[in-house]
């Protein structure tokens, strides 16, 4: 056994544990003010004209709350501070009455000053940030 690899990787161990001590104690805080870091933005864009949609977005305590988004719009929009750590995540649940729904992680991708969009399309959910798709989801079956 090499002692001074084995005091190296528990060295290692430690500093992860402080680490991820400090990372899960680290305060997440919403702020709904023109201040905050990232704009998100739900934009519904199903073209079945009949069909209703509403999304409904979240994070530890803070709760966006559900609304509907009528076809054509981006109304459903929250702003948020990274913490420390810049981690911050929104999970939304979004609905379809057409019997489908896609659980999403609304995160930022990496750019601070620019908003993040989530499209609702017939076929998938876009997630953009300027003007380019970063991640996409399919919709579950109800
Ligand atoms: C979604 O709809 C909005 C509002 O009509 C539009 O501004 C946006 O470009 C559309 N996005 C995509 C990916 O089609
Ligand atoms: C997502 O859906 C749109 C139309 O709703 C389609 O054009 C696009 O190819 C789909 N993207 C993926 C990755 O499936």
């Amino acid at each position: 056994m090499n002692i001074h690899n084995s005091a190296g990787g528990g060295r290692l161990f430690l500093l992860c544990t402080v680490f991820l001590l400090w990372a899960a104690t680290t305060p997440r805080k919403l702020i709904q003010t023109a201040g905050a870091h990232v704009v998100v933005n739900v934009c519904n864009n199903l073209t079945y004209v009949s069909e209703t949609f509403w999304v409904h977005c979240k994070s530890g305590d803070n709760d966006i709350g559900a609304q509907y988004v009528t076809a054509g719009h981006c109304d459903y929009t929250f702003n948020f501070e990274p913490n420390v750590w810049f981690s911050t995540q929104f999970w939304c649940h979004m609905e379809r009455d057409s019997g489908f729904h896609a659980d999403i992680v609304a995160w930022h991708n990496g750019d601070y000053n620019a908003p993040i969009t989530w499209c609702a399309q017939n076929d998938n959910v876009t997630g953009w940030e300027r003007e380019a798709i970063y991640y996409t989801y399919e919709w579950a079956r109800n």
